[in-house]
């Protein structure tokens, strides 16, 4: 049996006839964490809302394990169960305490009991060091805790992966590192991901595959030590240049995935 997860093969989109998606394949194998990168506009977000369902393809296929997912809306609601997202904007609801945002989608959706759902919220909420504010309301968090808790509620779902979309860029520099090494945390658990990110040091920290996108096209692929130090394109060279400045800053301070139990 195959162990890839994701499959993305040669897909199209076209919004009011200029194409967004140009062929785009990628494959995601279990466990693995792809980063994809690439100047603003060049689809990034259209990429993960094809796979995530959110937008439909024009032409080509999307398989999750060994289930077709493109080009059956009907029952897309089933199939995104199984494909966690977290966008840049928190998407918890207002009126519902923490606890009650997380129980929302593994009591109705999944109809697990809601006792066995509430232990597990508590102990990821430990995990990301939220423990305490399982019973305030989400306007009562900074961006950092919201993306956090919308992490949890996303892993709650178990699903088979996890589609990140620029999850730190509306945060305060100071809570971009708690949330990133969340994600770090995740990566290290085992979690199949596909992260969108401007953050080039956390990228490279946790990515075992980097992907560039430029105009709807995978204009290059492949480790994160051959993608940030050696890129093989002009285009590329100038894309990771253009970050320089920002990253001998060194704002975000995220641990490399590779050091976990040393
Ligand atoms: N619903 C839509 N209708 C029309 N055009 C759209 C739609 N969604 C995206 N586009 C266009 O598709 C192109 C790619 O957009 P997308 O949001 O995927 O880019 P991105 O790589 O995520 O950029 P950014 O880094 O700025 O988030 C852009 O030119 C955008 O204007
Ligand atoms: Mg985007």
């Amino acid at each position: 049996m195959s162990d890839t997860i994701l499959q993305v093969n040669d897909i199209h989109k076209s919004f009011d006839g200029t194409g967004v998606l140009r062929g785009v394949s990628l494959e995601i194998r279990e466990g693995e964490v792809v980063v994809i990168v690439g100047p603003s506009g060049c689809g990034k977000s259209t990429l993960l809302r094809c796979i995530n369902g959110l937008e439909t393809i024009d032409k080509g296929e999307i398989w999750l394990r060994d289930e077709k997912i493109s080009g059956r809306a009907k029952d897309f609601h089933v199939v995104r169960q199984k494909i966690g997202m977290v966008f840049q904007s928190y998407d918890l609801f207002p009126h519902m305490k923490v606890m009650d945002n997380l129980l929302l989608g593994p009591t109705k959706a999944l109809g697990k009991p809601r006792q066995e759902v509430e232990q597990e919220a508590l102990q990821m909420l430990e995990r990301v060091g939220l423990k305490e504010k399982a019973h305030v309301y989400p306007r009562t968090l900074s961006g950092g805790q919201k993306q956090r808790v919308a992490l949890v509620r996303a892993m709650l779902m178990h699903p088979e992966i996890l589609l990140l979309d620029e999850i730190t860029a509306a945060l305060d520099p100071e809570m971009v590192s708690e949330v990133l090494n969340v994600v770090i945390d995740l990566a290290r658990g085992g979690m199949t991901m596909a992260i969108v990110t401007h953050e080039m040091r956390f990228a490279e920290a946790v990515a075992d595959r980097v992907l560039f996108l430029e105009e709807g096209v995978v204009l290059e692929e492949g480790t994160p030590e051959a993608f940030f130090h050696a890129p093989a394109t002009e285009r590329a060279q100038r894309f990771l240049q253009s970050f320089t400045y920002a990253s001998k800053r060194g704002k975000t301070e995220v641990q490399p995935k590779n050091t976990f139990g040393d």
